[in-house]
């Protein structure tokens, strides 16, 4: 047997927390499961948690707490205004992010309205290495539009670019002089990009971006929701962070923006958000609208149990254990499933390890949802929830069309520190036989098709009776009572 004389180095990765409260897990026998997610219309969304063995449909307000921050919330100071709390919040804010001001806001989405109603206005163009979908719902919805300026290695599901999240910096500066500086509020760096696979952005990638802003006297903004596995992938492959410890990599971040915001049901293990900046003016503009929209300046519609959790949060993604778990986990994820010859997505990014579901469902046409039927075929097999995140995370064309995604994935969210080796054997061994049978795997049609980011409660159904058929088969491979 090979000894691996330091963990790092070793082919698995190594928990530097052990578990001290846990919560019991159920699943459904498969016939259950089927009816579940028929019940949910076929929407991973719409599944019941008490249905679902393994939530990995993101790591979104469900990482797991430290006892430092379960023990931080019982000392919430509750008052609407003035807050001792607020204040702690404030101060871990400004340490971590090296900036002075701070707006809270409920999560992420919260800043994104807010970064839109002051900013966009009808007509106006925010270029961004690549959209999100709240980001770019609250955009539309003040008449602006995005565009994006990624790499095009950035869309190919196998690369070895360390940084795929990178933003082509000659898209960015034609980007800019073609649609005019005037028509340009911001430009937008999505830290992890998430909807291409949790892929990070170099700092030096960063840096020019922000010199292309400066030198065209246009604000930066940065969304940081995913910034924990981004100092990850600084620190381990971006030669300029090589000698910086994690606090001077994320001060450096800061020192390229104007604006940074994030959510905190991702960044920092809690649940809320908020908006950070260097200049007062900008504060100034963006502060009258929290009372309006969230709540109060000093709670920003968060609990103070939150923000107590928050506070902590934030300190402990300086700690590189901490921000090295997720994506070592998603690592480990990603290399038992590359021996089954299942098509991920890589490099390995953050987040979650990310199915490229056409190459997994070739036979299956984009109108036809691959990566909705995907995830849909992967809860029947394996009681785990994944998140489509192509063409239903898309809107359709003006003229009614489908808009086929760049990207057809399904992810599988790792929220940071929750699940074990054990369980993500489990989902390599589902999916793995998944993808022998993967030629009984039909598409999806909508049923109940809303007309704003219609992937949160649309509605839909299997293309034929593909669902019985699997369902058939692994009975047949596994068992009636197998589960
Ligand atoms: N920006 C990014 C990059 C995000 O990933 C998210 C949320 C948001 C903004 C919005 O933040 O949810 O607090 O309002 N991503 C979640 C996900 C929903 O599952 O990927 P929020």
């Amino acid at each position: 047997m090979q000894h691996f004389a330091r963990f790092q180095a070793a082919p698995f990765p190594m928990e530097m927390h052990k578990v001290r409260v846990i919560q019991k897990l159920t699943l459904l026998p498969i016939k259950e499961r089927l009816a579940a997610i028929v019940e949910a219309g076929n929407n991973t969304f719409l599944l019941k948690n008490r249905d679902v063995f393994l939530d990995m449909l993101t790591d979104s307000g469900t990482n797991a707490m430290s006892d430092r921050q379960i023990a931080a919330m019982s000392l919430a100071d509750d008052s609407y205004a003035g807050s001792e709390t607020f204040f702690r919040l404030e101060a871990s804010v400004q340490d971590f992010f090296g900036l002075p001001f701070f707006l809270p806001a409920h999560q992420g989405r919260a800043c994104e309205h807010i970064l839109a109603k002051v900013f966009v206005k009808p007509g106006n163009v925010v270029p961004m290495n690549f959209h999100f979908t709240t980001t770019r719902a609250h955009i539309m919805e003040c008449g602006g539009r995005v565009e994006e300026c990624f790499l095009d290695e950035a869309i190919r599901s196998e690369s070895d670019n360390r940084f795929k999240g990178n933003m082509d910096l000659h898209k960015l500066e034609n980007c800019i002089t073609s649609v005019g500086i005037d028509n340009v509020p911001f430009v937008r760096v999505e830290l992890g990009t998430n909807l291409i696979g949790g892929q990070p952005i170099s700092l030096s990638n960063l840096e020019a971006v922000s010199a292309i802003c400066r030198k065209h006297q246009l604000l930066l903004v940065i969304d940081s929701s995913l910034l924990s596995d981004n100092l990850y992938f600084m620190k381990m492959f971006d030669p300029l962070c090589e000698d910086l410890s994690i606090k001077e990599i994320n001060h450096r971040i800061s020192a390229c923006a104007d604006i940074i915001y994030f959510s905190a049901r991702k960044l920092s293990s809690a649940r809320g958000g908020g908006l950070v900046m260097r200049d007062k003016l900008l504060f100034d503009k963006m502060k009258v609208l929290i009372p309006l929209y969230e709540g109060f300046l000093t709670y920003g519609g968060m609990s103070v149990r939150e923000m107590e959790a928050m506070a902590i949060g934030l300190q402990e993604t300086l700690d590189f254990d901490m921000i090295a778990h997720g994506p070592q986990f998603i690592e480990a994820f990603g290399n038992k499933a590359k021996e089954q010859n299942i098509p991920v997505i890589t490099p390995f990014g953050g987040l979650g390890l990310h199915v490229d579901a056409r190459a997994f469902l070739e036979h299956i046409p984009g109108e036809q949802y691959p990566a909705g039927a995907l995830a849909a075929a992967i809860y029947i097999v394996s009681g785990a929830r994944g998140m489509e995140r192509g063409t239903i995370s898309e809107n359709r064309n003006p003229d009614g069309s489908e808009h086929v995604a760049s990207m057809e994935l399904v992810r599988l969210a790792l929220p940071r520190r929750v699940f074990t080796l054990s369980q993500i054997t489990y989902m390599v061994d589902r999916l793995a036989w998944l993808y022998e049978n993967r030629a009984l795997i039909g598409g999806l049609t909508f049923v109940d098709e809303p007309t704003i980011m219609r992937f949160f409660i649309g509605r839909l159904a299997p293309i034929g009776d593909w669902q019985t058929r699997l369902v058939d088969k692994f009975i047949a491979d596994f068992g009636s009572d197998a589960l």
